[in-house]
């Protein structure tokens, strides 16, 4: 591993305004994505619907990194050339999703563990030698009566130090996602808790596992109250209470905090984002940008609908919502920025 090589990617990750596009659903989440939309469920049709987004017009200037899925990272444009080079060509540093799935927890109803530390160091050489930067492996944790469990949270912190620490073995930037998850009831307050506990076990692991903190990009969720909780806090709220807990928990050494969206729409998140940079940008040790999927892609893909003639309208779209998040990034997004695009 070249420290300096991970510190400098982790850095250019997180710089200026950009932040990181995920495009890295599995077969299974893309296909659920595009039933609901009518789209076929076919590799071709996953193979377009990604070549839409990485030949966005000038989606390098807001986005610095994409992540891909396996399959994608092998996947081509119509005309043969390879979406790493088309994604490189723009300015995007590549990046590959290597977890394998959560899966039910043993003892543990309800909970789920990420997979796929088997074969790792493999799967990492290989990626590496096809041009992925950065990798990303994702823990799902959630919050109900009694869980999450102490077993469930220490399990996955250690598997998300255990692939970090394989990343940078292998000369990949790890985003470390851990998620608290929003369904349910759940209050703020208890989001607030649960994120804290898990973000200071996911810090020790990482130590434990002598992980480089320079060379990594943590991915969490932002401390919001569940989906069906009857106390929805305003923007301002759920920035001052995710920042303040994330103030407690994450090392000043980390150089970004690249949130994902979790189901959240595009603009709470652009709005959510922005009021935490505006609200604290000067006074924080690490960059607050975003890793979204869903509140960058989804106005896109429900343009497309599978339809090659919708693809100018669909890019525009996703270019939007990159630029929104951009202006968060600087504090700058408003209301009226949606207003312009509608
Ligand atoms: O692992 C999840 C994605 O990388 C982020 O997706 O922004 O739709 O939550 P999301």
């Amino acid at each position: 591993m070249n420290a300096q090589e991970l510190i400098d990617t982790a850095r250019t990750l997180v710089a200026g305004d950009k932040g990181l596009l995920a495009m890295d659903e599995s077969n299974p989440t893309c296909n659920k994505r595009f039933a609901r939309l009518g789209i076929p469920q076919t590799e071709e049709a996953r193979r377009a619907y990604r070549e839409l987004i990485v030949t966005t017009p000038g989606l390098g200037e807001f986005i610095s990194g994409v992540i891909l899925y396996d399959e994608t990272i092998r996947q081509s444009r119509k005309d043969g050339s390879p979406f790493v080079k088309v994604i490189t060509d723009a300015g995007i540093i590549p990046g590959i999703k290597v977890d394998a799935g959560a899966k039910d927890m043993a003892g543990h109803p309800g909970e789920k563990i990420t997979e796929g530390l088997d074969g790792l160091r493999d799967r990492l050489a290989e990626y590496s030698q096809m041009g992925a930067r950065f990798a990303k492996w994702r823990a799902v944790l959630a919050v109900g009566d009694g869980i999450p469990s102490r077993g469930c949270i220490e399990a996955n912190a250690q598997a998300l130090a255990r692939y970090a620490s394989l990343c940078q073995e292998a000369g990949l930037v790890p985003v470390v996602e851990p998620e608290v998850l929003m369904d349910g009831e759940h209050t703020l307050e208890q989001c607030f808790e649960v994120t804290e506990e898990l973000l200071r076990m996911v810090f020790n692991h990482l130590y434990t596992q002598r992980v480089t903190l320079e060379g990594m990009i943590l991915k969490p969720n932002m401390v919001l109250p569940g989906l069906t909780c009857p106390k929805q806090e305003t923007v301002d709220e759920v920035a001052d209470a995710t920042v303040r807990c994330f103030l407690r928990a994450v090392p000043a050494a980390v150089p970004g905090v690249a949130f994902l969206s979790g189901g959240q729409s595009g603009e709470l998140a652009s709005a959510r984002l922005n009021a935490m940079n505006v609200r604290f940008k000067s006074r924080l040790p690490w960059a607050l940008a975003f890793s979204f999927a869903r509140a960058i892609q989804q106005p896109a893909l429900e343009i497309w609908q599978g339809e090659e003639a919708r693809v100018p309208a669909a890019q525009q779209a996703l270019l939007h919502r990159a630029k929104c998040n951009g202006a968060a990034r600087r504090g700058e997004y408003t209301a009226a920025m949606e207003r312009t695009s509608a």
